[in-house]
Formats: structure tokens, C-alpha cells, sequence
């Protein structure tokens, strides 16, 4: 089992609506595949986690890669893993932005600013301590994303 973490810049302003639409298309071709993952959106950048077989999360990878609408693809880490932080989801998408200010605003002032939205972070343990900072204060804000 391997995990990919990776961070993009979007050719376009991400609304909420093409984050479901990413996770809607993504779920048939990600259950098929055994990949799972989390996807984050700020209205500028993405970080997308793919966890799954090496094959998979590699082809999977690729062909995100070459979609036109993101560029500047920075690979954060690609790893074997003993298990799975996301099993249950074809791919789970949370947007940090206005529609989630408290949540934004909590983490913009921990990992800092990028284009007036959350930064992402390049660096493996940040992005994992991001996503973990994201299930925190979102059950405890009792947010619906
Ligand atoms: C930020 C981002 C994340 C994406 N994540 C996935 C994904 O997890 N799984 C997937 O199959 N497609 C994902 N896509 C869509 C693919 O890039 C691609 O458009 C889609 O799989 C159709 O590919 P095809 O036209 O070569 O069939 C994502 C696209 C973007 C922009």
C-alpha cells in the first residue's frame, strides 16, 4: 500500500462546485482502483492525498498531473504505508474558504497565508499535521463540509 501527497496550483478560482465535481468523477475510476484519499481546496491551490495500490496511485497520479486545470504540481511525498488514513472514501473533498471562515481563519494563522487563502504546506509532516488540524477543529466546530 502506498501513499502520494502532492500540491497544485489551479489554472482558475476553485469554487465548492468543481470541488464535488472532482470528487463525483473521481469516485468510480478511485473505488475501481482501490484508491482512496482526501482532496483540499482553497479557492487558489489544491493538496490531494492518494492512497492505494503502487500501480494505481501511480497511474492515478499521471493522468491528474496532465489535467489542464492545475499546474505548478509540487510531489510532496510518495510512500509505502502499513495502512490507510482514509478507508472509507473514494475521495473525501474539503474546501478552506469563505464558505468555511472559522475553519480558515483557525488554520491560516498555524501554517500561514498563500494568495489571501490557507497556505499548503510542502513539507510531508506539515500536510498530514494540516489534515489532522482539519478533523480537529472540524468536529469540534460541528462544521458540515
Ligand atoms: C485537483 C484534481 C484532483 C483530481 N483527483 C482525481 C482522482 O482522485 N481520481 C480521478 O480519477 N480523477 C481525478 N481528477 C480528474 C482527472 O484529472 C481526470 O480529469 C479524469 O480522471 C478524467 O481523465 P481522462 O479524461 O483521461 O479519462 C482530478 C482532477 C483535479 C484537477
Amino acid at each position: 500500500m502506498y501513499r502520494l501527497i502532492y500540491k497544485s496550483r489551479s489554472n482558475s478560482v476553485i469554487t465548492w462546485e468543481q470541488v464535488k465535481e472532482i470528487m463525483h468523477s473521481s469516485d468510480t475510476h478511485n473505488r475501481e482502483s482501490g484508491i482512496s484519499g482526501i482532496l483540499l481546496a482553497t479557492s487558489s491551490h489544491f493538496l490531494q492525498v492518494l492512497e492505494g495500490p503502487y500501480e494505481m496511485v501511480n497511474e492515478t497520479f499521471m493522468r491528474i498531473s496532465k489535467d489542464n486545470c492545475h499546474s505548478d504540481i509540487k510531489l510532496i511525498s510518495f510512500n509505502a504505508i502499513d495502512h490507510r488514513l482514509f478507508e472509507n472514501w473514494g475521495m473525501l473533498g474539503i474546501g478552506v474558504f469563505n464558505l468555511n471562515a472559522q475553519l480558515e481563519s483557525e488554520l491560516k494563522a498555524k501554517y500561514g497565508e498563500q494568495d489571501n487563502g490557507l497556505k499548503f504546506p510542502v513539507e510531508e509532516w506539515r500536510a498530514l499535521a494540516l489534515i489532522n488540524d482539519i478533523n480537529v477543529i472540524s468536529e469540534q466546530a460541528d462544521t458540515s463540509l
